[in-house]
């Protein structure tokens, strides 16, 4: 019960339904979680939950909006000073509206883009740089198999994520001699409630194996994994298929 925690793992966008389930396995004596997320009310339910499950002291709640990115400097500092230094940073959150709706309004375009985008970079910079001078950490991003090839009927959220999808491969690449690794996660579809709306297909996955399969790779130290792994295959194919092609398909 008083055993000495020996990790800090801050997930942000804490409330995602995958986040919820990777909170789930992670939740133990030894790990001290740190939620952020934007609904506050949310986290501190969530961290009751883990708190009987990780049979130790809860995790801690740190408001996070990826939007207010003038206050990520000090919501990092806020972090630190919670629980003194970091280990793990898992990113999560992420928005996506409908292409339709997007392509008619810009407003909604724009905030997937500087959700997905603007403010994971700007979070992940502050964190690569406390990492980067510490010589130790893992970032854990997760972007999308969306982001692999632009298609008629996501291209707006797609492009968010193929520019997360090369911001982590950049950063994993600056990092390399430093110590600290990054992760680049994509998964398939998943049953959260990001898909509510979409039905849902053999294709679906639940949230609990995506958690377990990036838990599986940050153990292994992976630099990129899809999730689950026959999504690689699907991807290879949509992405070896000529431009020519490819433009007329309807996808
Ligand atoms: N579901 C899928 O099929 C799928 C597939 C591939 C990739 N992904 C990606 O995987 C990640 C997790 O997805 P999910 O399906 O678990 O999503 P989800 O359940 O819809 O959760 C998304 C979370 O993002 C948070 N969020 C949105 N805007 C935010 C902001 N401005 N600041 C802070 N947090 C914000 C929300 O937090 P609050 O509740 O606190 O507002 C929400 O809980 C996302 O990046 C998503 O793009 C999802």
């Amino acid at each position: 019960m008083n055993e000495k925690k020996t990790k800090n793992i801050l997930i942000l966008g804490a409330n995602s339904g995958m986040a919820r389930a990777l909170a789930r396995e992670l939740a133990s004596p030894q790990v001290q979680l740190i939620l952020a997320s934007r609904k506050v009310a949310e986290l501190e339910k969530s961290a009751k939950d883990l708190e009987i499950r990780g049979q130790g002291p809860g995790p801690k709640v740190i408001s996070f909006n990826a939007l207010e990115t003038g206050q990520h400097e000090q919501f990092l500092s806020q972090v630190l000073s919670q629980v003194g230094t970091l280990d793990e940073a898992y990113l999560f959150f992420g928005r996506l509206h409908g292409q339709t709706e997007a392509q008619k309004d810009f407003n909604l375009a724009r905030e997937m883009i500087m959700t997905n985008y603007v403010g994971a970079v700007s979070i992940l910079e502050r964190v690569a740089a406390y990492m980067e001078k510490r010589g130790q950490g893992m970032i854990i991003g997760i972007s999308s198999v969306a982001g692999d090839r632009g298609r008629q009927s996501n291209y707006l959220y797609g492009s968010s994520k193929a520019g997360l999808t090369v911001y982590l491969q950049g950063l994993r690449n600056r990092l390399a001699r430093s110590g600290v690794h990054v992760l680049t996660v994509k998964p398939g579809f998943v049953d959260t409630p990001m898909t509510r709306n979409k039905k849902k297909g053999l294709l679906f996955t639940k949230p609990e194996v995506i958690a377990k399969g990036i838990l599986k790779a940050v153990r292994a130290r992976k630099n990129l994994v899809y999730l689950p792994c026959f999504w690689k295959y699907i991807m290879l194919i949509i992405r070896s298929v000529p431009e020519s092609v490819f433009k007329k398909l309807k996808m």
